[in-house]
């Protein structure tokens, strides 16, 4: 499907964004291995969640939709998966594919799991390693690198993991095997990456503690409870950006996930000048949320690494496009693992963001981006990748004509409902 989009003067307008992608998985998952009956609301039917419904119905358990966001997982406690009768498929989710192979680790039957061309390319060694570690059988393409994956499992024992890079799917993965294992199971990780699979799995009983970079789990019984799904902080991004790189506007997303493991992008948006303001705050489910207002005015140029890139991880095309219009230079280093995600990335938003005229290029492990006052519309590629497709509509709305993004259907995996809200943004 090919996308086109306008140029835009000026914004000014209130909007709502569908659920957090990675809390709507988990609230599957983590409901299917508990007992009693999860009620999910603000669940997002983004096509990547879809795929976590599908493998875990496959796995025997009832997901009840009760409307187009309101869902009941009737969870089976912690011996309750059963052997599915055939392969199961995360399409394009990374999520799916990693957290659901924790769990499987514990199950003592045989699971096969595989995706899309995106995640049969996408790293699955960091995952098995451990899960192997813990007496899991695990099998797939490269000697277990790529999916497809099988996996054996039962008979788990508690380890003490050190992930190589701050990881949330790593470090969830492991956590979830370690409901199932003999002992303690500890992860500790080299910089914070977000921390629903902790938030949930506390909220749900289980027997975990956190100590900073450290979490401990021990095998538990989880019992259901209502999960809200808070706005997702990743899609509000991209409308907080639009507020932020045309001046004058002003734009509130309401009900927006702010958990302190995701906010890098108010951060950096805030330093580079921006202003943002949070209103109406609330607790639901472990998880803050409040409505966030931007308002537009000149940006300027940033460094950004470190410890701040995993709570900006998703966030990183979009905050692209911020630097590209942007008053000086900004560079982007210690995100090597964007090479790594539905798409290179690094290199999509490189390539696509120079057709309309930016002054941006790739390094090993970052970007470096001259900001530029003018841009022309172009013909762009969204690499069947979600955060790229929608990036690059972004740019087009500072560009001097209209832009086409091609393979724009991909965005229904984070955000179904994208086009219209972007649409909304003129009237
Ligand atoms: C996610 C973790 C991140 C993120 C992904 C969702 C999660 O991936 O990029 O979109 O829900 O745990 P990594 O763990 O590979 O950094």
């Amino acid at each position: 499907m090919d996308m086109k989009i306008n140029p835009v003067d000026s914004l000014d307008c209130t909007i709502d964004v569908p659920g957090d992608k990675s809390i709507s998985h988990r609230s599957v998952m983590i409901g299917a291995i508990a007992d009693g009956v999860t009620d999910v609301e603000n669940f997002l039917p983004g096509e990547d969640c879809l795929s976590t419904v599908r493998c875990i119905r496959q796995l025997g358990i009832e997901v009840e939709q009760i409307g187009p966001t309101h869902l009941q997982v009737r969870g089976k406690g912690s011996g309750g998966l059963s052997e599915p009768e055939n392969y199961m498929d995360a399409g394009n989710s990374g999520t799916t594919i990693r957290l659901l192979s924790g769990i499987l680790a514990g199950q003592n039957f045989l699971s096969i799991l595989t995706g899309d061309a995106s995640i049969r390319r996408r790293p699955m060694g960091r995952i098995a390693d451990p899960l192997r570690h813990m007496g899991a059988n695990i099998w797939g393409r490269s000697g277990g690198r790529f999916a497809p994956i099988a996996i054996q499992g039962g008979n788990l024992k508690g380890i003490d993991y050190k992930t190589p890079v701050a990881s949330a799917q790593i470090k969830s993965a492991v956590l979830l095997a370690g409901l199932f294992a003999d002992g303690e199971t500890v992860v500790t990780e080299p910089a914070p990456s977000r921390d629903h699979t902790e938030k949930m799995l506390q909220a749900f009983g289980a027997d975990i503690y956190v100590d900073g970079l450290r979490t401990a789990v021990k095998a538990s019984s989880l019992t259901a409870r209502k999960v809200v799904v808070p706005g997702d902080i990743s899609s509000a991004a991209f409308f907080l950006v639009a507020g932020a790189i045309i001046p004058g506007s002003r734009i509130t997303v309401r009900n927006v996930g702010l958990n302190s493991t995701r906010t890098g992008i108010l951060d950096v948006l805030e330093e580079m000048g921006a202003s943002i303001s949070i209103g109406n705050r609330y607790e639901s489910s472990g998880e803050m949320i409040g409505d966030v207002t931007v308002t537009g005015q000149g940006l300027k140029g940033v460094a950004i690494g470190g410890n701040l890139i995993p709570r900006l991880i998703d966030e990183i095309p979009v905050l692209a496009v911020a630097a590209a219009v942007a008053e000086g230079k900004t560079t982007i280093k210690d995100a090597a693992e964007l090479k790594v995600k539905e798409s290179n990335r690094l290199r999509a938003i490189a390539t696509e963001l120079s057709r309309m005229g930016a002054d941006i290029s790739e390094t090993d492990d970052g970007l470096i981006i001259n900001g530029r006052q003018t841009f022309n519309g172009a013909v762009c590629n969204s690499y069947h990748d979600h955060r790229i497709a929608m990036a690059c509509a972004l740019m087009a709305l500072r560009a001097s004509g209209p832009t086409v993004v091609q393979g724009a259907e991909c965005i229904d995996i984070s955000f179904p409902g994208f086009v219209e809200t972007l649409d909304g943004l003129y009237t």
